[in-house]
């Protein structure tokens, strides 16, 4: 597995495989990697000839500089588990060829895909992301960019910016791989205690009780979202950042819900920041829950 440091050094290695005839597939991470992160390396892998994998913690798309400052960082194990994964390289920039003094420009877009949820909850975040990305497709030059359903709110935005601004590179969506239990996986579980992960898993039973009641008949987001503010605001240290029920025509919130509709939400577990969600006409989520 190439390591590439340098954005040059990506550059002639990107343009090096293209002139050899081969498909790029790219999957941007910021490290701590899980199964999930890996699972979108398989379906890059499944569309292109060779695959690059980017590790980078981007300080542009965090609203909280101590989330910032806690972002796990485990770089020697994230490299053995690209390199077992059959990554080709890994591009690994520093923040200061990224973003180097008098950096001034950004990404931004604009109306429904930004204006509620984590756009809402997270002001700066999605345009450090959009930001980000632009930036990553122009130095990589993929064919294919794979990106988690768990982020779908993000997935969405890049697909639109890859659109809006006439990139090249075809959008893919990985499913959400969990913990056996149900929870999603993600690189903040990690700052989880027990206590917390256990709390962290009533975010994902609200919601799984949601699409239930949805699949019985009620149809009233508000009523809908009491699901998940039920499970989760009888533990002390949990706090809901939002819930929403939007539908994916036109990314639009809806009073009443409908079969083009996911319930998403967000929480603060004891300090960290976590997203779920389920599409209401959609699978269960594997999660057990006491009746
Ligand atoms: P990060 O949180 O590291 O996630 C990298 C990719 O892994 C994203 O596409 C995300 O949706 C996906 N992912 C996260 N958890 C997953 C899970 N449980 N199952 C499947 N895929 C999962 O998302 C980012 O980084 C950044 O915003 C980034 C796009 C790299 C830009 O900085």
């Amino acid at each position: 597995m190439d390591q590439l440091q340098t954005i040059d050094d990506q550059r002639a290695w990107s343009r090096a495989a293209h002139m050899a005839g081969k498909r790029i597939g790219f999957v941007p991470t910021m490290g701590a990697l899980h199964e999930g992160h890996i699972s979108l390396i398989a379906k890059a892998r499944a569309k292109s000839d060779v695959v690059v994998a980017s590790v980078f913690v981007n300080p542009t798309q965090f609203d909280n500089p101590e989330d910032f400052a806690k972002y796990p960082i485990t770089l020697e194990d994230d490299l053995a588990k690209l390199k077992a994964a059959g990554v080709d390289a890994v591009f690994l920039p520093t923040k200061e060829a990224m973003f180097p003094d008098g950096y001034c420009t950004f990404v931004e877009l604009v109306g429904p895909l930004t204006d509620k949820m984590c756009g809402a909850a997270r002001p700066g975040h999605f345009r450090g992301v959009a930001t980000v990305v632009t930036k990553l497709f122009n130095i990589v030059q993929p064919d294919v960019a794979v990106f988690g359903e768990k982020d779908l709110q993000q997935v969405l935005i890049i697909n639109r910016l890859a659109k809006d601004l006439d990139i090249p590179v075809e959008i893919i969506v990985g499913d959400t791989l969990r913990e056996p239990d149900g929870l999603a996986m993600s690189s903040r579980n990690r700052r989880l205690s027990p206590a917390s992960r256990q709390k962290a898993l009533d975010l994902t039973k609200g919601l799984e009780l949601a699409r239930r009641a949805y699949k019985q008949g009620e149809s009233t987001s508000l009523k809908l979202c009491e699901f998940v503010y039920n499970e989760l605001l009888i533990h002390e240290g949990v706090e809901v950042d939002y819930c929403d029920v939007v539908s994916l025509r036109g990314f639009e919130e809806k009073d009443i819900a409908d079969d083009t509709c996911f319930i998403a939400a967000a929480a603060f577990v004891d300090g960290v920041r976590l997203i779920d969600h389920v599409h209401l006409a959609g699978p269960a989520i594997p999660v057990a829950i006491d009746e």
